[in-house]
C-alpha cells in the first residue's frame, strides 16, 4: 500500500523560543536554524516580525532572517502580525510568511489586542499585498478546540474563520490547538466541520501537547487525509498569551512516528536528536521529546 508523504513544517525557532524568557542569541537561534536543515527538515518557521513590545525574544527578527546561510530548497518562512512587520519582512526578502487570526474572541484581544473581526481585516490586507507581491501566505487559526479565556470553541465557528482565511489567499490553513486541549474526539469532531470549507490538502494540524495528547490527536488528523504537520525541536514552544500551554509535538517524536507508519521523511533522526540537544543543552533544560530521551541514553 502506498504511504502518502507527510510534509514537516518546523516551528521550534519561532514558537519554540517565543515562550522563553531568557534572551536567546541571534548566533543560537542561527545555529539552531542550521542544524534542523542539515538534519533535512524543509520547511523551518525561523523568525517573527511582531512588535519588539509584546514579544522580545522575536527582537532580532532581522538579524536572524539576514544572517542564516539558506540552503535552496528550504523554506524559511516568518510570522507577520500586521502591514508594518510585513514591510520589515519584505526587506528581508522572505519568500513565504504566516498570518495568525485566532478563532476564538478573548485570545485575539490578548494575543493581538484586537477583535476576531479586526484581527481578519488586519491579516485580509497583509495577505493580499503578500500574495500580489508573489509571497506565499500560510494562515494559521489559533484556539481551534479550546481557549485559555473561554473554553470550549465550537468547530463551526473554526469552519467559519478557516473559510475567511483561505479566502485570503493562503495556501494553507494550519489548525492551531494553541493549548493542547484537543482529544483524538474533539479533532474529529473538528476535521468534519472544518472539511465542510477546506480540502484535506490546504490544511495543516498544529498540536501543542499540553495533555501529552499530541500523537493521538494527530493520528486522528492524518486520518482524514492531512498531509502538513506542524511540530517543534525537542517539544519547545508555547504562547506567552496562553497561560498553561506547553511545547508542540516534538519533532523528534513526530519523524518516529511517522516512520513507524512507513512514512519516509527524508529527516535524519540523529541530528534531529543532535539539533535538540544543542537547544535543550543551551537553554539548560531537559528535552520535552521523550524520543530526544530514548536516544540521549543510548
Ligand atoms: P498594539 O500595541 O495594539 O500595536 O499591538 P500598535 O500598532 O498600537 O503598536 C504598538 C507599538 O508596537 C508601536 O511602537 C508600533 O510601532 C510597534 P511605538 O509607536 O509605541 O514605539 N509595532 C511593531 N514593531 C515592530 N514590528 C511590528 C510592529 N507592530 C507594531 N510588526 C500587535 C498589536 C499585533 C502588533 C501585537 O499585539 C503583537 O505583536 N502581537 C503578537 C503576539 C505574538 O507574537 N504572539 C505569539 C504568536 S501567536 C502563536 O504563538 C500561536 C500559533 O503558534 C498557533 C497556535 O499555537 O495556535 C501561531
Ligand atoms: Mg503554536
Amino acid at each position: 500500500t502506498s504511504v502518502p508523504d507527510i510534509r514537516i513544517y518546523e516551528v521550534g525557532p519561532r514558537d519554540g523560543l517565543q515562550n522563553e524568557t531568557k534572551f536567546v542569541p541571534t548566533e543560537v537561534k542561527i545555529e539552531l536554524i542550521h542544524k534542523l536543515a542539515s538534519a533535512g527538515l524543509k520547511n523551518i518557521e525561523s523568525a517573527s516580525f511582531v512588535s519588539p513590545k509584546w514579544i522580545k525574544q522575536m527582537s532580532d527578527g532581522v538579524h536572524v532572517m539576514t544572517n542564516i546561510k539558506k540552503i535552496p530548497d528550504v523554506n524559511y518562512p516568518v510570522l507577520v502580525p500586521n502591514l508594518k512587520g510585513y514591510d520589515i519582512a519584505k526587506k528581508c526578502n522572505v519568500e513565504e510568511i504566516a498570518i495568525f487570526p485566532a478563532g476564538s474572541e478573548a485570545f485575539s484581544q490578548k494575543n493581538l489586542n484586537c477583535s476576531v473581526k479586526e484581527g481578519l481585516n488586519r491579516f485580509r490586507a497583509v495577505a493580499e499585498q503578500a500574495v500580489k507581491d508573489g509571497l506565499r501566505v500560510r494562515g494559521y487559526v489559533s484556539c481551534v478546540v479550546g481557549c485559555p479565556y473561554e473554553g470550549p470553541i465550537s468547530p463551526t465557528a473554526i469552519a467559519k474563520v478557516t473559510e475567511e482565511v483561505l479566502s485570503m489567499g493562503c495556501y494553507e490553513v494550519s489548525l492551531g490547538d494553541t493549548i493542547g486541549v484537543g482529544t483524538a474526539g474533539s479533532v474529529r469532531r473538528l476535521m468534519k466541520e472544518v472539511l465542510q470549507v477546506a480540502k484535506p490538502e490546504n490544511l495543516a494540524l498544529h498540536f501543542h501537547d499540553t495533555y501529552g495528547q499530541g500523537l493521538s490527536n494527530l493520528l486522528a488528523g492524518l486520518e482524514f487525509g492531512i498531509k502538513t504537520v506542524d511540530s517543534s525541536i525537542s517539544g519547545l514552544g508555547g504562547c506567552p498569551y496562553a497561560r498553561g500551554a506547553s511545547g508542540n509535538l516534538a519533532t523528534e517524536d513526530l519523524v518516529y512516528f511517522l516512520y513507524g507508519l512507513g512514512v519516509n521523511t527524508n529527516v535524519d533522526l540523529v541530528k534531529l536528536v543532535e539539533a535538540g540537544r544543542y537547544i535543550s543543552n543551551f537553554l539548560a533544560k531537559p528535552t520535552e521529546s521523550k524520543v530526544n530521551r530514548a536516544l540521549g541514553d543510548r
